[in-house]
């Protein structure tokens, strides 16, 4: 019998994972599946595990970047309705992982709930943003979460509440297996203030960040008190090409994928600046992308 002969709909074999990454870059996951309930999740997980087939979950795809050769497991996205349903009570906001970061933000605004602005123009789902605390110069999310829902691999749905969460600097404590959703603190604000205020982060980011590129955002975390960005600008790195992967003029911390590019360009493009900036400044950067070998 077929391993998950029964659950046919909610799976698809050998997905090109390119078209589930804002790199658009990326080989076939071996099963690509898209729970629908609690149950079909369990059931799912189970499966993975009784045969050995390591999970990967994936968010909205855009801090990603997924090998050519694919995903050698089962990639699970949480985007169907029951993982996408917002909830809006007084100042809080209860958001299943599914929930795309703008569209939550746009919810919020619509409904007079400030304290989210900082999140103009970050892309992702509420699930990716948590788990990596997902922010910019003007906060993150994990300032505003008051508590996040959890489920184990044994299907043990479980709530943290804001104690018993940490969130650094594009980190998070969270390390269930999956995330399903989240309830966030709000301040009650004039809808017309909070769009302004909004506008403003967003063309703030437009105006330095390649938004209009096929790009993941930045691809190094900024080493303490300094700009990664900054740096492979000041090493002259601008422009910089592996492959179909260049450099970003806009933006340093910013590598572009071009028509025709691989991973394996970004890659080798990574492995390169990281090289030059440590034979420049002494400073090893660190990987805010997430890879998928
Ligand atoms: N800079 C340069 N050259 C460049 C890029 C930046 O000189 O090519 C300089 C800027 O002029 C500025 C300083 O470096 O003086 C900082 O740059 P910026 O304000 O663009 O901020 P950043 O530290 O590069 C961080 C986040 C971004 C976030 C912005 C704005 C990290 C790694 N990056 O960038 O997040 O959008 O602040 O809030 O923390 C992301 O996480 O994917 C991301 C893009």
């Amino acid at each position: 019998m077929k391993l998950f002969a029964d659950l046919e709909k909610i799976i698809k074999y050998d997905e090109p994972m390119a078209s589930h990454t804002w790199y658009k870059l990326g080989g076939p996951a071996r099963y690509f599946i898209t729970p629908e309930n609690h149950d079909q999740l369990l059931e799912v997980t189970k499966r993975c595990h009784e045969n050995n087939i390591d999970i990967y979950v994936l968010g909205g795809g855009s801090n990603m970047l997924i090998s050519d050769n694919g995903v050698d497991g089962a990639v699970i996205c949480l985007s169907a309705d029951c993982f996408k349903q917002v909830e809006i009570k007084g100042d809080h906001v209860k958001a299943g992982a599914g929930v795309s970061m703008s569209s939550l933000l746009r919810e919020t605004a619509r409904n007079g709930l400030g304290g989210m602005e900082c999140m103009a123009g970050i892309p992702g789902t509420v699930g990716g943003a948590l788990k990596i605390n997902a922010g910019g110069r003007f906060g993150d999310i994990g300032a505003m979460t008051w508590s996040v829902d959890l489920m184990d691999s044994s299907g043990y749905e479980f709530i943290w509440q804001a104690n018993e969460l940490y969130f650094g600097y594009r980190m998070s404590n969270i390390t269930a297996r999956y995330i399903l959703g989240a309830e966030f603190k709000l301040t009650q604000d004039d809808p017309e203030r909070i769009g302004q205020m909004i506008k403003e982060v967003w063309m703030l980011k437009k105006s330095s960040q390649p938004m209009e590129t096929r790009s993941a955002g930045c691809v190094f975390k900024n080493p303490r008190a300094m700009s990664a960005g900054a740096l492979i600008d000041k090493a002259g790195l601008k422009g910089t090409r592996c492959g179909g992967a260049v450099v970003s003029d806009r933006h340093a911390n910013f590598f572009i994928a071009e028509t025709g590019a691989k991973s394996q360009d970004v890659l080798n493009l990574i492995d390169l600046v990281r090289n030059k900036i440590i034979e420049r400044f002494g400073v090893e950067l660190e990987l805010e992308l997430q890879i998928w070998k």
